[in-house]
């Protein structure tokens, strides 16, 4: 194969992920009540009354078996204690590239190749099997057609799937180093780019030359921000020139590998100013509290601390003139770090299953304080997330701040002379150890730097 996603593609690992996926699925469904699980890869649907979709993304529970980006229509069935069987959809087009049977799919799968979708369809349901119970995971209304399903995405089975995808294997942690890689390859072009005046349209370009990505194979959309756009957490434009004065730069933006994410943020000052000296604070906050992380801390005292560390800064920088526990306790943190401490990453970006407390769906929803906090989960070994705090200077969460009492201890002139740059994000992503963590980000950037 010589597309880039399979590139480093390590065969022995992948034969270690596909049998302890397989091992997974078979505990999930046994428990469910489940013989026979059909996993359709799904397909792109099209824009209203247009002919062209949106780029296809195959179903993240297909996934987490093959590493087929292009496998639209492509169904997996799981019968287990059988081999796991591919039905891989090959249209006879000429209109697109149709996609190249994965000849390494047969080390793990039983491959059988269609060209007609009907046709494919009715592969899959001449294999399932009167009077055993089947269960649907992904999208219904393809593949499934009639099939004789009894359950679509119950919430047992794909409670049980999403607690498991949390802990990465070694295939899976591989792939995330080099999506890590990928995304910092980019991050350091994109700096130099912004260092030497560049628009966020051109510095977007800049990272998506340098991590070999085009834009439909990215994570998440690039957040390319310079200066107050640095304020909007998920900022979506690219302005095509650049700004009359430079300040500030935050660029959240990663790559992506066999399926699995990078989610990297950094944030740059145009000089050696207060602005500067914040984003240095802001880093090494965030470095002290990834020193904190190890198996059985809960991600929501993660999350807390930072907030404590939040209110530090803001006394130290002269944003409040309270202590730092009051800025904590009044609540004012809140509209300086309104998002989640991290989430979890893998196959999606925003990770699933952050709200589980067990594999058996038991809710972990995040504190009344925190509705934002995507994870909260104890932290266990094999876990990935990112660590990304931020401080922000966003109009409209000043503006109601202004209107709480807590707003008498808030120095406002101070505040006000950050408002033009925005922001500050900075974003790792970490893979847990049994006493401490893989910095993936932190070392990826270490890697390449030590290059240069
Ligand atoms: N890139 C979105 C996030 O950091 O969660
Ligand atoms: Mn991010
Ligand atoms: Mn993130």
């Amino acid at each position: 194969m010589s597309r880039p996603q399979l590139r480093g593609f390590d065969r022995e690992r992948y034969a270690r992920h596909v049998a302890s996926v397989a091992a997974i699925w078979r505990e999930a469904m046994q428990d469910a009540g489940f013989d026979a699980a059909v996993i359709p890869a799904g397909a792109a649907a099209y824009r209203f009354q247009d002919d062209i979709a949106p780029p296809f993304r195959p179903n993240p529970n297909f996934a987490q078996w093959a590493p087929l980006p292009q496998a639209e229509h492509s169904v997996l069935l799981y019968r287990p204690p059988d081999r796991p069987r591919l039905f891989f959809h090959q249209p006879a087009d000429y209109w697109y590239l149709p996609p190249a049977v994965p000849e390494w799919a047969a080390a793990e799968f039983d491959v059988e190749v269609h060209a007609e979708l009907d046709d494919l369809a009715a592969a899959v349901f001449g294999r399932l099997v009167d009077g055993e119970r089947t269960v649907l995971v992904g999208e219904a209304g393809g593949a499934d057609g009639n099939a004789p399903l009894d359950a679509v995405n119950p919430s047992d089975l794909v409670d049980a799937l999403h607690y498991a995808r949390a802990r990465k294997d070694e295939f899976e942690l591989d792939a995330m180093r080099r999506a890590t890689d990928m995304g910092a390859r980019g991050h350091l072009a994109a700096r130099d780019a912004w260092f030497d005046g560049a628009s966020e349209l051109d510095i977007h370009l800049a990272f998506l030359r340098a991590s070999r990505q085009h834009e439909a194979e990215l994570p998440y959309p690039s957040i390319v921000a310079q200066n107050a756009h640095a304020g909007v957490l998920h900022y979506q434009l690219y302005d095509a020139a650049p700004p009359a004065e430079r300040r500030s730069f935050l660029i959240d933006a990663g790559g992506r590998h066999l399926g699995y994410a990078s989610d990297i943020t950094r944030t740059y000052s145009a000089s050696r100013d207060a602005f500067a000296d914040l984003v240095d604070a802001l880093d090494a906050a965030q470095r002290a509290l990834v020193d904190e992380v190890r198996p059985g801390v809960t991600y929501v005292r993660l999350h807390e601390r930072m907030h404590r560390a939040v209110a530090r800064l803001l006394h130290e920088f002269g944003f409040v003139s309270c202590s730092p526990d009051t800025a904590f306790e009044s609540g004012i943190t809140d509209a300086f770090f309104p998002h989640g401490l991290g989430h979890l990453v893998g196959l999606q970006t925003h990770d699933v299953g952050g709200h589980l407390a067990d594999a058996r769906g038991t809710p972990a929803p995040p504190p009344e304080r925190y509705p934002a906090l995507r994870l909260t989960r104890t932290v266990e070994a094999g876990h990935v997330f990112t660590v990304e705090p931020g401080i922000y200077f966003i109009p409209l969460l000043l503006d109601r701040l202004r209107g709480e009492p807590a707003a008498a201890d808030v120095v406002w002139p101070r505040v006000e002379e950050f408002l033009p740059c925005g922001g500050i994000r900075i974003e790792d992503n970490v893979a847990v150890t049994a006493d401490g963590v893989e910095n993936l980000t932190r070392d990826a950037f270490a890697r390449l730097e030590q290059r240069t």
